[in-house]
């Protein structure tokens, strides 16, 4: 077996397609599908989405870019990346090790809502949906299942070996593979759901709703906005980062990140040209919540032809977002063990997936009137569940971007940065590039993270 760097060849993805087939697996999931439209519908829509892609394009593609190059440069998990090119900084390690306890934390509460997912693929397959179009049943029957302990726990379960299960087959046999399979699918099937969308009635005003300007916008949007920006990239954590470290040294970084970034967005916008013209043409609004998808795409598309067919196809995308995404986040997990303590992938994948999953059952029972639900909420204003999500992507992921770019602006030797840009080649044409990459993630994304949080912290 070849030897790169210190990984065995076995260890690198078998194409760079397959790369971007894996990582834009990662940015596309439930963030994209279930969260993005419903708080684009939230925050009135237009303004919010342009603001977005705004952050998707100034910061989100920098921060990929150098997030992907610090592990193809260095080879290695998250802690060891920072490890290797900062030895005894321990303020730079902190940055790998808060990324992976947020991959930790994020995944343990995912899981529950892909779970969902998988409660509604099962109900869309053995026909287990309201019979009349009253909305209370549709918002009963999504309550009751997230006050069922009993529900939530055996989806979690469920939805936690499947992922396990690819991540202990390995890189190229199964978080690759999965991948390519995967995403293929993904893509034809949001296909046939916007064709569908398309002939809708209320296709016109939600293309209206999803680009017309929109007074709702705050800093607080603006924080969202942000923060939904990495968490859709899977930024700020080390997740790039791994599966960067499995590019060999001749991958392009910056084409592939440019790639994954227009993928993740393109199913962003499509979910909600989906999603709006149902909820529209029948008269709902796209402002629902966390439900939207849950109660009123379910009680909408009931209500038109096909819908039965067009809900089984999109709980499908749903759970395939969700998979590639959670084998990220539990991949990146496993590769800082295996890693760190040269734990075997079988030890280390099962060692990790158990451990999620017991921190996922407070997040699993948070629907409850217990402790971790109800008791919380009143005592700190959140559930459990709702402030491991607030903490996650409106803290940690914006905190662990402005390390990561601080990082590889500032501590990353000014050659080796250079030629990890330009792959060694075509620099000449890549100059102007190169240094508004440089001055952003140097300054302007550590400076303006900084300030839309501490705005939403109150300081000023
Ligand atoms: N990007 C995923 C989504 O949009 O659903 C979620 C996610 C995966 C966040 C991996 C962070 C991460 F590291």
């Amino acid at each position: 077996m070849t030897e790169q760097g210190n990984r065995k060849s076995s260890n690198h993805w078998k194409s760079s397609l397959g790369f971007v087939a894996a990582a834009a697996g990662s940015a596309v999931g439930l963030g994209n599908i279930w969260k993005f439209p419903y708080i684009a519908g939230q925050n009135g829509g237009g303004t919010f989405v342009l603001f977005y892609l705004l952050c998707i394009a100034i910061f989100g593609i920098p921060i990929m870019i150098a997030e992907v190059m610090l592990g193809r440069t260095t080879q290695s998990s998250p802690l060891r990346a920072f490890q290797r090119l900062s030895t005894r900084n321990y303020g730079w390690q902190f940055v790998g090790l808060l990324g992976i306890f947020a991959g930790i934390l994020i995944l343990s509460y995912y899981s529950i809502v892909a779970g969902w997912g998988l409660h509604y693929l099962f109900l869309s397959l053995v026909g287990g949906f309201p019979q009349d179009n009253n909305p209370q049943a549709y918002t009963d029957l999504f309550d009751s299942l997230v006050q069922s302990a009993r529900l939530n726990i055996w989806w979690h379960s469920v939805f936690m070996a499947i992922t396990t299960c690819v991540v202990l087959r390995g890189i190229r046999g199964g978080i690759e593979r999965f991948a390519n399979w995967g995403m293929l699918a993904l893509f034809i099937l949001l296909g046939m759901l916007a064709i569908y969308a398309s002939t809708l009635s209320g296709f016109v005003p939600a293309v209206k709703f999803l680009f017309a300007f929109s007074e709702n916008f705050t800093w607080t949007s603006a924080l969202e906005a942000l923060g939904h920006a990495f968490f859709s990239l899977s930024l700020g954590i080390g997740v790039m980062l791994t599966y960067g470290s499995y590019l060999q040294r001749h991958d392009d970084v910056v084409g592939t990140s440019i790639a994954i970034a227009i993928a993740d967005t393109v199913v962003a916008i499509g979910a909600c040209l989906v999603l709006f013209p149902i909820a529209f043409s029948v008269g709902l609004e796209p402002s629902a919540g966390p439900g939207l998808i849950f109660i009123n795409i379910p009680l909408a598309l009931l209500q038109l032809p096909f819908g039965r067919i067009g809900l089984l196809v999109f709980f499908l995308l749903l759970l395939l977002a969700a998979l590639t995404s959670a084998i990220s986040l539990l991949e990146m997990a496993v590769a800082f063990l295996i890693d760190s303590l040269s734990w075997s992938r079988s030890v280390a994948g099962f060692t990790m997936a158990i451990f999620i999953y017991l921190l996922g059952i407070p997040s699993a029972i948070s629907g409850g009137t217990g402790f971790f639900g109800a008791g919380l909420k009143q005592s700190l204003g959140m559930t459990w569940f709702e402030g491991a999500d607030y903490l996650a992507s409106n803290w940690l992921l914006p905190l662990g971007g402005i390390g990561i770019s601080l990082f590889v602006g500032w501590q990353l030797n000014s050659h080796q940065r250079l030629n990890e840009f330009s792959n060694n080649s075509r620099i000449g044409s890549l100059a102007w590039l190169y240094s508004s990459w440089l001055l952003i993630i140097r300054w302007l994304s550590p400076i303006v993270i900084t300030i839309i949080m501490l705005h939403n912290l109150g300081v000023f």
